[in-house]
């Protein structure tokens, strides 16, 4: 029996991901939580006739966040609030800090084995957060401990074809470093399968990945930020980890982790300057995070000045996160 759960359901990006696991075959149960609306978002997910059985909780003075956790087994947070044209993800801080910090408090309480994907922005601090709450109800793991980058590995796949042409759907790019901005780095000479970027177009797609979520926060004219790609790309990576919790082997996605926790993860923290949340593409296995791989050594000169500007804003972000926590204590 598999449960899983979507805190900040009835959210844009809650709604369709609830949708996605609602009919996925690798869910027995999933549990829907949010400040607002779940009782209605439950009750139309519950006549899908997948073989999931949907439950819906108000927050209910606490007493709903504790039964849609108890039992858990996946835990999925894209609750807080989204950018507005304009806005940096760090501009998001003061609000969706205080709520992944409630959050996960839940989960440390009451399903402190759970997997958790963090998808609230800005993810670069949230998951230091997160990390900061478990460590202080000593149930930390970091091999269970995600922060949702899938989205950035999505765009990259869709850019990179819509340069070269082929077909979307094949190209794997290893996506490292966090989830903002320059922060967000795509090793582009190690795409599977290999292609040329032509040089005059590097710039250009490179930026382009950085700043993908941009480009739907303009569209949207102040309505919020990607739902719909996030929400795909979110099921995406629970779906991967639910596949290798079941024992498939061979699952290899980039993923925002605790460097020192997880095994091969000690050797790319010193590569980055000691930072402890990096974004790497991890095997997954029935534990979680198996083992880091390191795409850094190989990385071309360009993408090396690229991974220089990426660890200086991470460094900022992660005690941004930590600083946060302690502040509190
Ligand atoms: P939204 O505003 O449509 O939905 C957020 C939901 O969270 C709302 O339903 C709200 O009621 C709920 N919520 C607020 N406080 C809560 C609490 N204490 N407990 C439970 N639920 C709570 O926002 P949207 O578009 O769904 O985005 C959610 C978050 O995901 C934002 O922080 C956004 O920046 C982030 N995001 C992350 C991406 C990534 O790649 N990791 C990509 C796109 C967005």
């Amino acid at each position: 029996m598999v449960k899983a759960s979507v805190l900040g359901a009835s959210g844009g990006i809650g709604q369709p991901l609830s949708l996605l696991l609602a009919t996925s075959p690798l869910v027995d149960e999933l549990s829907l939580y949010d400040v607002v609306n779940t009782p209605g978002v439950g009750a139309d997910l519950s006549h899908i006739n997948g073989t999931a059985k949907i439950t819906a909780y108000l927050p209910e003075n606490g007493a709903g966040l504790e039964k849609a956790l108890t039992g858990c087994d996946i835990v999925v947070i894209p609750a807080g609030i989204p950018r507005k044209p304009g806005m940096t993800r760090d501009d998001l801080f003061k609000i969706n800090a205080g709520i992944v910090r409630d959050l996960v408090t839940g989960v440390a309480k009451f399903c402190p084995k759970a997997f958790v994907l963090v998808i609230s922005n800005p993810v670069n601090s949230t998951v230091p957060i997160a990390a900061e709450i478990l460590k202080q109800h000593n149930v930390f793991d970091a091999t269970r401990l995600f922060g949702v980058t899938s989205l950035d590995v999505v765009r990259a796949s869709t850019f990179v074809a819509d340069v070269v042409g082929g077909d979307r759907t094949k190209y794997r790019v290893p996506v490292v470093g966090g989830h903002s901005g320059e922060t967000i780095v795509p090793l582009l000479s190690q795409i599977t399968p290999s292609v040329d970027i032509p040089a005059d177009k590097l710039d250009a797609l490179v930026n382009r990945i950085q700043f993908g979520g941009d480009e739907v926060v303009k569209a949207k004219d102040g309505t919020g930020s990607a739902t719909l790609s996030m929400a795909y790309a979110g099921f995406r990576f629970a779906q991967a980890l639910l596949k290798a919790a079941k024992g498939e082997t061979g699952i290899v996605e980039p993923t925002y982790v605790y460097l020192p926790g997880v095994e091969g993860g000690k050797e790319i923290q010193e590569i980055v300057g000691g930072l402890e949340f990096f974004a790497v593409p991890v095997e997954l296995g029935p534990s979680g995070a198996v083992k880091a791989t390191n795409p850094l050594p190989s990385a071309t000169d360009y993408e090396k000045k690229l991974l220089n500007t990426a660890y200086e804003g991470l460094k900022g972000n992660i005690s941004k996160g930590v600083e946060f926590i302690a502040a509190q204590n």
